[in-house]
């Protein structure tokens, strides 16, 4: 299946693209470099020199101008270049990408739209706003298609079992699951009185050990944005004795078969405590990294292909939240695609140049 292309896709945490450095990445089999402009700004440029190919992240950064480590053709931000030592440049060019950085987050839209939809980047401000210690960010290359990741998290049935000294504990399994299609997302919660809160929440309660309602909600949109938000709170409690986190996972196809994987944890609760702080972000990362990473690269490495539904897998009640979300990329990428062939001639007209200077 293609990948979606009229989206914003997640690049990379905001800190990662420093100062005059060429920083590169490879999003939905392409390989792009990035850097920041004298402005502050982030610029993206399809990481390949038109001239003989080798990537534009080998050059070096001057003034806004990136020049090829190999023949030392030099351009700018919008791909186009504006130097040749050789002789005149006037068509060699590389494509530009529109990114957008909000919340920390850098946003690159892959698609060839003339305009990038700035209306659509994902809003987290909500988690952005919070104090350092409220939360902690983290970043896995995982060896397994993007839809695998996808799954897990919109099928936290897993957790019961994957971790069931963390996170997990039964609660979804004991949980009632509720999905929901609004509009272009899927919704899914779970919800029931348990006896135990969860081990990693257990602990934070004013009574540990004591039964609690438990409620966690995963909001899914394409291509692969999740907020996960858990809600805990204590049997005859009301909502100041309850613990909340909010939390987004994203993942970003590297590769058919490789993906980046972008967690971000926050809390409502004990938020100003950097040590409580430091001791969730190890015990999810443990989590995340020697339990789901693992799990997801054998997942992928014995299926042996990207087309899940190909291998006929025995679907569950618990996938249901999983199976629609695919359902909805692949109307999207079927929609995008029809669309793509009706307008042939223009798209042709928005292709980037990569013609060999003169
Ligand atoms: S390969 Fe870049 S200038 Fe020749
Ligand atoms: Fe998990």
């Amino acid at each position: 299946m293609p990948y979606l292309r009229e989206a914003w896709y997640l690049a990379a945490w905001a800190e990662e693209i420093k100062p005059g450095e060429l920083f590169h990445r490879t999003l939905l089999d392409e390989p792009v470099v990035f850097y920041r402009l004298r402005s502050g700004a982030i610029a993206a440029l399809h990481d390949r020199c038109p001239h003989r190919f080798v990537p534009l992240h080998l050059g070096k950064l001057e003034n806004d101008i990136i020049q090829c480590a190999y023949h030392g053709l030099q351009f700018d931000c919008s791909g186009k270049c504006v130097h040749n030592p050789h002789g005149s440049s006037k068509a060699a060019a590389t494509r530009p990408y529109a990114v957008v950085e909000r919340d920390g987050l850098v946003w690159i839209w892959m698609g060839e739209s003339a305009e990038a939809k700035l209306e659509l980047v994902p809003d987290f401000s909500h988690m952005s706003g919070l104090p350092e210690t409220a939360g902690s960010q983290g970043y896995l290359w995982t060896e397994c298609n993007y839809k695998l990741v996808a799954d897990n998290v919109m099928d936290l049935s897993h957790a019961d079992f994957l971790h069931a000294d963390s996170v997990g504990g039964g609660a979804f399994t004991a949980a009632r699951q509720h999905v929901e299609e609004m509009g272009d997302a899927v919704h899914i919660t779970w919800e029931c009185r348990h006896d135990k809160a969860p081990p990693i929440y257990d602990q934070f309660l004013a009574v540990p050990g004591q039964p609690v309602q438990f409620r966690t909600e995963v909001r899914w949109r394409a291509p692969g944005i999740m907020n996960l938000d858990i809600t805990i709170t204590p049997c005859g409690g009301g909502p100041l004795q309850a613990l909340q986190t909010h939390n987004a996972h994203i993942v970003t196809p590297e590769t058919a078969t490789t993906t980046h994987y972008f967690f971000w944890l926050t809390r409502q609760f004990h938020m100003e405590d950097a040590q409580i702080n430091a001791h969730r972000h190890t015990a999810m990362m443990r989590a995340f990294s020697t339990e789901d990473k693992p799990m997801l690269c054998e997942q992928q490495r014995a299926m042996g292909t990207d087309d899940l539904f190909s291998l006929r897998p025995v679907l569950l009640p618990s996938d249901a939240g999983a199976v629609r979300a695919r359902r909805k990329l692949e109307q999207r990428i079927r929609d995008e695609q029809a669309a793509k062939a009706s307008r042939p001639s223009i798209e042709a007209a928005q292709r980037p140049t990569t013609q060999t200077a003169t």
